[in-house]
């Protein structure tokens, strides 16, 4: 059994009564260890204070925040949008793209600390266990992995009474509904009503998105700049991701842009209902998306639209760091190099959409497209082309089905 233990620490009542169970069953000395990756906008170094001491005197012998947010924005969220990574189509990866960057964390600690194990404080039926400990896995294979909350069998109401009797100073009210989780990209919320999927998420679990009603009616355009697939200014005003990401998210939320509303089948072989507001990450996709379209030539465009769909399932299914993703951010990077350029999104009440696009090394041609004056197409070389590209199909139709003359 594990004699020192790093924990991945959120300051929640589930993590905060690990810190004690861990010593008591397992007798093992705790370190917390709380990944900053954006939580919540409003927090201020206080509450990373707050969560720091809840740490302490749940009974960690060290407790350490960390602030991650500008490598999360830079080495996470930035490369999965690059591969215009959506899970099944539809999510951003929200939670999915935090994890590995906590394990990273956790090792770092536990190589510190000389621990000989990391813990979590997932359940059983999510896929934040399987980020966990299979990223670990990756990364250091000698550690052991505790998941506490997967054994302790205890109600939301047991973990209460824990907490009290150990003077465990949590926030938890009884009767939380919800289960949130959140970075600088956006957040996921489960639980409550929203578990019948024919029920709309009540419109008090949005906090980054506002109601389209209330959304303002004149139009704005923003403009996002790229280069070679990086997003570095909105508006002219250059900017890191860690800023840019939450910025373009507070303009497209304001807008009531950003919210997801699906049933998705998790890694465990559970369908789930799960509401996402992620207006940043959403629009920033649509802007790259649209510059690549201007800036990708065509095979290398369609083969990259074809690896996408496997990019974010490596990456929703705890395989962030795995030979298949290296090998498939190294294809993404190349194919990076000429997205540089900038795409107008407008934004109107519910919606955002690409409004202009320009490009440094567009391929676009301005000679080639055109039906005016300008035009620079070689019309006569069309004919050949066209001839040739369907020769295939006019012997077919000619010796099988029996058309003409055979020739
Ligand atoms: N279903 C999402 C995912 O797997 C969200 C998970 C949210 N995590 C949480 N602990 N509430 O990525």
């Amino acid at each position: 059994m594990a004699k020192r233990v790093v924990l991945a620490y959120s300051g929640g009542l589930d993590t905060s009564i690990a810190v004690r169970w861990i010593q008591e069953e397992w007798k093992a000395e705790v370190v917390c260890v709380a990944v900053d990756v954006g939580q919540d906008p409003d927090t201020t170094p206080d509450d990373w204070d707050t969560i720091r001491a809840r740490a302490m005197a749940a009974g960690a012998i060290e407790a350490n925040v960390i602030d991650a947010r500008a490598e999360f924005a830079s080495e996470y969220v930035v490369p999965a949008m690059q591969a215009n990574a959506l899970y099944e189509g539809k999510y951003p990866l929200v939670s999915a793209l935090s994890r590995p960057l906590i394990v990273k964390h956790l090792v770092q600690a536990a190589r510190y600390y000389e621990a000989d194990a990391v813990a979590h404080g997932c359940t059983g039926k999510g896929n934040d266990q399987v980020r966990f400990e299979v990223g670990t896995r990756a990364l250091a294979p000698d550690l052991e992995v505790l998941a506490p909350a997967r054994l302790w069998g205890l109600t939301r109401e047991d973990s209460i009474e824990y907490a009290r009797k150990w003077d465990i100073p949590i926030a938890a009210k009884k009767g939380k509904l919800y289960s949130i989780d959140e970075n600088l990209v956006g957040r996921a919320i489960e639980c409550g009503e929203m578990e019948d999927p024919w029920v709309s998420p009540p419109d008090d679990v949005y906090t980054l998105t506002r109601n389209v009603a209330d959304a303002p009616r004149e139009p704005r355009d923003i403009v996002v700049r790229f280069e070679a697939g990086v997003p570095v200014s909105l508006d002219g005003v250059e900017m890191p991701p860690v800023e840019l990401i939450p910025a373009l998210g507070a303009a497209a939320g304001e807008y009531g842009f950003g919210r997801i509303d699906m049933v998705e089948n998790r890694r465990v072989g559970i369908k789930s209902r799960e509401t996402y507001e992620c207006p940043g990450s959403l629009a920033l996709i649509l802007a790259h998306q649209d510059l690549e379209s201007m800036t990708v030539e065509r095979d290398l465009m369609r083969e990259k639209a074809r690896l996408e769909p496997r990019y974010a399932e490596l990456v929703y299914d705890g395989l962030w760091f795995s030979p298949l993703k290296e090998a498939l951010d190294a294809f993404v990077q190349s194919s990076q190099e000429f997205v540089t350029g900038e795409v107008r999104l407008r934004l109107e009440p519910g919606r955002c959409f690409v409004a202009g696009r320009r490009a440094d090394h567009g391929l676009y041609d301005y000679g080639l497209a055109t039906y005016d004056a300008a035009d620079s197409f070689r019309h006569e070389d069309a004919e050949g082309f066209v001839r040739l590209w369907g020769l295939s199909v006019e012997m077919w139709s000619r010796r099988q089905r029996g058309l003409g003359s055979g020739a």
